[in-house]
């Protein structure tokens, strides 16, 4: 199988310069030459084409109750990243998407949920669920679940309807930020979550277990979107909302592992994201270099 990686430099989604390079950053740290060491072959597909922030409508850069900034330009880029994921898993290669801040989910899960039922697995701090009105910031970043599934204001957006993402097989995981509505709204979702409460107390193998029995039930296969802040920020200090209490480094690599050796068995991993990676707020590209160990966890390296 041919691992297909498409960069997607946007930072329309967070508000914060920077994260428009993750994608170079990845690559940088040793991206192809590590999923070659582990046996995959590997080819580019280079950045999806962003437009620089400074061309961007000033208009958008303040933030505003019940809006969501520059979500012409996050359409734009969903959009193409969207196309470019569905023609890769066409042709019988796997996507592996580089953000980028987290809006551009919102075109990983259309594009892998364009000709299939899938679930998905969120590795996040965050839940991703507000809506133009009940975001707080503005920041599609924080949005890109519901955008996907339809809520609020995006139930007039085409990609809600453009994919076949099953919301009873989305499950989050290792929450331990949300905000007050988003919490609620988590709740009477179909969606399952699990705090990093939910982890301490369980492990995260039972819980990534458990993870993947609910998200490949019943459906095709699954999508996989990795924040990197779903650590913890000592671990992974290159992101724009860090917060502590993350997972650490061994327990990250425990969950992906569990993916890909679920995938070993099931066939069930379809498409892949690390998202959040911000070189200006890293430490000699750690965050990266920790993306790069991620995914070859995720895409099957073994010890021995
Ligand atoms: N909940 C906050 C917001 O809506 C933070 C979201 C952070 N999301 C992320 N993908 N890092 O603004
Ligand atoms: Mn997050
Ligand atoms: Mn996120
Ligand atoms: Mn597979």
């Amino acid at each position: 199988r041919e691992v297909r990686i498409i960069g997607a430099p946007s930072d329309y989604g967070a508000n914060r310069r920077g994260v428009d390079m993750g994608p170079s950053a990845i690559r940088y740290a040793g991206l192809a030459d590590e999923l070659e060491r582990t046996g995959l072959t590997c080819t580019d597909a280079g950045d999806l084409t962003v437009p620089r922030a400074e061309e961007r409508d000033p208009e958008e850069v303040q933030p505003t109750a019940g809006s969501a900034k520059f979500l012409k330009e996050t359409r734009e880029v969903c959009t193409a990243l969207a196309d470019e994921i569905a023609e890769t898993i066409t042709s019988g290669s796997f996507p592996l998407v580089l953000g980028g801040d987290h809006s551009i989910a919102i075109g990983s899960l259309n594009g892998s949920g364009r000709d299939e039922d899938v679930g998905a697995i969120w590795f996040d701090a965050h839940g991703d669920f507000n809506t133009p009105e009940t975001s707080p910031s503005g920041n599609v970043h924080g949005m890109p679940l519901a955008a996907a599934l339809g809520y609020g204001a995006f139930g007039d957006e085409p990609w809600a309807s453009g994919n076949r993402v099953s919301e009873s097989n989305v499950v989050l995981v290792g929450l331990r930020s949300l905000d007050e509505r988003e919490k609620e709204d988590i709740r009477d979702s179909d969606m399952t979550a699990f705090t990093m409460s939910d982890i301490d107390e369980r492990g995260t193998s039972e819980v990534v277990e458990e993870a993947l029995d609910i998200a490949t039930a019943g459906v095709d296969q699954i999508h996989v979107s990795f924040d990197m802040d779903w650590l913890e920020p000592n671990e992974a200090p290159g992101v724009g909302t860090p917060v502590r209490g993350g997972a650490t480094y061994r327990e990250a690599h425990t969950a992906l592992e569990a993916v890909a050796e679920r995938d070993d068995a099931e066939d069930v991993l379809r498409s892949l994201e690390f998202v959040e990676v911000n070189p200006v707020l890293d430490e000699r590209n750690k965050t990266a270099e920790l993306a790069v160990e991620l995914a070859a966890s995720a895409l099957g390296k073994r010890v021995l």
